[in-house]
């Protein structure tokens, strides 16, 4: 695959880089997506019903048992191509690569990826929605998706425990949030891969960076929110785009 020639000198200069990810990057994972028409986790369900802190004190059973299937699924699922790719790229050393994502799963580190920032939490960082400790009890695996589930109890408290996710309406981690500013504003280099681009302050770090005169290049299929404000725009899947930029970067360095 041709890699776009601005794309490539933007990404071969490049000293810092910082790359943004959403749900786009764990989509050749088999990992659905939220606002796809027709896959999207949120065409199926309504996010209200299930990812704000409303729906669990409604029926917590209701949301552990979609975050359980979530869990199962993420964790059968295998990095990709993609993930690969930027963790090589880290590894190469020719530039510093700080990975933030709004992606829940942990497929950036199973790749062997450093992660900055899980702005929008860990399905797997589990804990009390009492007490707020943290909890490592997630009771049995599921071999399919069941309405209801029980979520497991403190042992601290006896309170519930919840899953490690930022839910609509929930302020994002600040210490997170603090260490994804700091590397887009030290950043020469934006990449924004797989994310529609609609929910903030996630989606503001690509906007920063470009007020900052820092090039920013979207690597996502379908257009988006940031597509604007874009210095280039590769529209292909991201676990192609990735180790062919990763080939031509080699291949401009030997
Ligand atoms: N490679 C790159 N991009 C892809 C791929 C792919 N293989 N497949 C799909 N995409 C793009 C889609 O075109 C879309 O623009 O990924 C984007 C996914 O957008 P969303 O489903 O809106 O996911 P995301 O942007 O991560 O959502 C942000 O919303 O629901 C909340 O907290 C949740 O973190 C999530 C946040």
């Amino acid at each position: 695959m041709r890699v776009p020639e601005e794309v490539l000198e933007l990404a071969r200069t490049a000293k810092g880089v910082t790359v943004l990810t959403g749900a786009g990057m764990s989509a050749e994972s088999g990992l659905a997506t939220f606002r796809d028409a027709q896959t999207g986790l949120w065409a199926q369900q309504d996010p209200s019903e299930l990812a704000t802190p409303e729906a669990w004190e409604a029926d917590p059973a209701r949301v552990w048992a979609w975050y359980r299937w979530r869990m199962t699924l993420m964790t059968r699922a295998q990095p990709n191509a993609g993930h690969r790719a930027l963790a090589e790229w880290s590894e190469a050393g020719d530039a510093h690569l700080w990975v933030v994502t709004q992606n829940v799963d942990d497929l950036h580190e199973r790749a062997g990826s450093d992660v900055l920032a899980h702005l929008h939490g860990s399905i797997f960082a589990l804990r009390c929605s009492r007490c707020g400790q943290d909890a490592d009890a997630v009771g049995e695996p599921l071999t399919e998706p069941v309405e209801r589930l029980d979520p497991p109890v403190c042992v601290h408290c006896g309170g519930l425990v919840r899953p490690g996710i930022v839910w609509f309406g929930e302020a994002l981690p600040q210490d997170a949030l603090e260490r994804a500013e700091a590397a887009t504003l030290s950043a020469d280099l934006v990449l924004v891969i797989g994310t529609s681009g609609i929910v903030y302050p996630a989606a503001g770090l690509p906007i920063m960076a470009h007020h900052r005169g820092v090039p920013v290049v979207e690597i996502n299929p379908e257009e988006t929110d940031l597509s604007d404000i874009a210095t280039a725009t590769w529209r292909v899947p991201a676990g192609e785009a990735l180790p062919a930029l990763l080939t031509a970067l080699r291949e401009n360095t030997a």
